[in-house]
């Protein structure tokens, strides 16, 4: 059997999505999860393009066991000082990622340097890499526009220096599958001392190919492949880690000796993760991890279903953590049958936070009829928040309706006092944010704000995200109930807090 190395860039080429802002605290707790989804190497950030950055990668570093921790630089020396500086504390789990463009179009617009300056770069600065840590990656960007002659040398000249991994970027997402799988192989044929070295791909999605191409790639000798969950990335996105996955692991007749180490029951768990703190919604048709990625509409499918499972599903919801969608609890479940339905969802929760989200159930469970496991992570997801309650929402009233200017009055609460404020606005919820503001005091603007339902059915939760920018960082916020202006404003408070704990920090 041949492994495939799972490398995470969600931290990294993830978080360079327009619009993705995740500070350290949940860069690590996507890291914690990551771990638990079995990847093998994280890329934590690019640690020389801000302090923020170079203090998420070395918390993560310090923090995360057992996997490698890799920091991205440019091949300059004082990125490869900023890197080494923030992975150095994972000692021989540390890898260094070292990248340099080598197509005719990068290196003549952007770099605006010959080939064999190139050349030269690129060697020095795996030499300089491989001088602080024995695990070195090297990426010749732009790879599927370079010339494949010159990639060979300069892979076989890095390859020299120390490297253990030659990443292959089809950074603008331009190739096609064919065509990438040719220059794999290209490579491996092509490429003297390849044996020496891992061959990884990173492909983008601009044509809707990263994760056709970098499966290509591997039917082709790659192994490692570059990827992220729910496909976030630079423009388009990169290849989604959870489709090459079921892919791999569905398409077993074609991949017959690839294995990985990912547990796939882990998938859906922290694809919500990260779509609850990139502020990222999951598109419903998103294949593995959408909402309807297992629902069946039409009524031959249905039937088909009942009859035999696999007549319309060639992946079963449980194996990428769906769980059965079946009435699970009511308001009649007691608190053992809640913490047991946790425990199967593989949910772990402190004594008092289970109490807490046991309180909330019972709150839910009277409203709603049914409670689904999906509102179960909703509500468990607020418990477990890291972000500090600096402010929390006590109580409010809005009088709104057709022709009338909407009115609320808002009660916050702060270190044990209470502020109470009014206000109207272009609707309830306008008028609510406006309120808060007027308490709170920190001028933020909205970049976006999103409303989904957690399950089917009029009483289901609603699940609010808000984005946030205030002094130039963004921020995002979440908020579910069963009443939207509730979990709007709940979505805006935890935004609140999240910048106040930046402004703290
Ligand atoms: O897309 C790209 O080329 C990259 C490199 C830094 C690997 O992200
Ligand atoms: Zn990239």
């Amino acid at each position: 059997m041949d492994k495939i190395i799972i490398f995470d860039t969600t931290l990294r080429d993830g978080e360079q999505a327009p619009g993705a802002s995740l500070n350290k605290k949940e860069k690590l707790e996507i890291a914690e999860q990551l771990v638990h989804l079995g990847v093998d190497v994280i890329e934590a950030g690019f640690p020389i393009a801000s302090k923020g950055d170079f203090d998420a990668v070395k918390l993560v570093a310090s923090k995360i066991k057992g996997v490698t921790i890799c920091g991205l630089a440019r091949s300059l020396k004082k990125d490869i000082d900023a890197a080494y500086g923030a992975v150095k504390v994972a000692k021989s789990n540390a890898r260094i990622h070292v990248f340099l463009a080598t197509s005719k179009i990068h290196m003549r617009y952007k770099l605006k340097k010959a080939e064999n300056e190139i050349l030269r770069l690129a060697t020095e600065a795996v030499r300089y890499a491989k001088k602080k840590v024995k695990d070195v990656q090297f990426s010749p960007e732009d790879a599927s526009r370079s010339d494949p002659k010159f990639l060979y040398r300069i892979i076989e000249r890095v390859i020299n220096e120390g490297a253990t991994t030659i990443n292959i970027p089809d950074t603008v997402g331009y190739a096609d599958p064919q065509e990438f799988g040719s220059l794999i192989r290209g490579i491996k044929e092509n490429v003297l001392n390849i044996d020496k070295a891992i061959i990884a791909v990173h492909c983008h999605n601009d044509l809707g190919l990263a994760v056709a191409n970098s499966l290509s790639a591997v039917k082709n000798g790659a192994r490692q492949v570059e990827c992220t969950i729910n496909g976030i990335g630079e423009r388009a996105g990169n290849a989604s880690m959870e489709e090459i996955i079921m892919a791999v692991k569905t398409r077993k007749d074609i991949f017959a000796n690839i294995t990985s180490s990912i547990k796939t029951k882990e998938i859906h768990k922290t694809s919500r993760l990260v779509s609850r703190l990139t502020g990222f919604v999951v598109a419903p048709n998103k294949a593995i991890v959408g909402l309807n990625a297992f629902r069946h509409e039409s009524g031959i499918h249905q039937d088909g279903i009942l009859k035999e499972r696999r007549t319309y599903e060639i992946i079963r919801p449980q194996d990428v953590g769906f769980m059965e969608s079946g009435i699970v609890l009511g308001k009649h479940s007691g608190r053992h049958a809640f913490s047991a339905r946790l425990k199967s969802l593989g949910i772990k929760l402190s004594q008092k936070e289970l109490n807490s989200a046991f309180e909330k159930f019972k709150v839910l469970a009277d409203k709603k009829k049914t409670v689904y496991d999906e509102d179960l992570f909703s509500i468990v997801e607020e418990e477990i928040k890291i972000t500090p309650k600096v402010w929390q929402l006590v109580d409010f009233q809005v009088n709104c309706g057709t022709g009338i200017i909407p009115q609320v009055k808002i009660r916050l609460k702060s270190k044990g006092k209470f502020y109470t404020r009014k206000s109207s606005g272009d609707g309830p919820v306008d008028a609510c944010y406006k309120a808060i503001e007027k308490i709170v005091g920190i001028k933020a603007r909205l970049l976006d704000y999103h409303i989904d339902s957690v399950t089917s059915g009029k009483d289901a939760l609603g699940e609010v995200s808000v984005k946030m920018i205030s002094k130039g960082k963004s921020v995002v916020g979440r908020g579910a109930s069963t009443d939207i202006i509730e979990a709007s404003v709940k979505a805006y408070i935890e935004a609140i807090n999240k910048i106040k704990e930046g402004i703290r920090q």
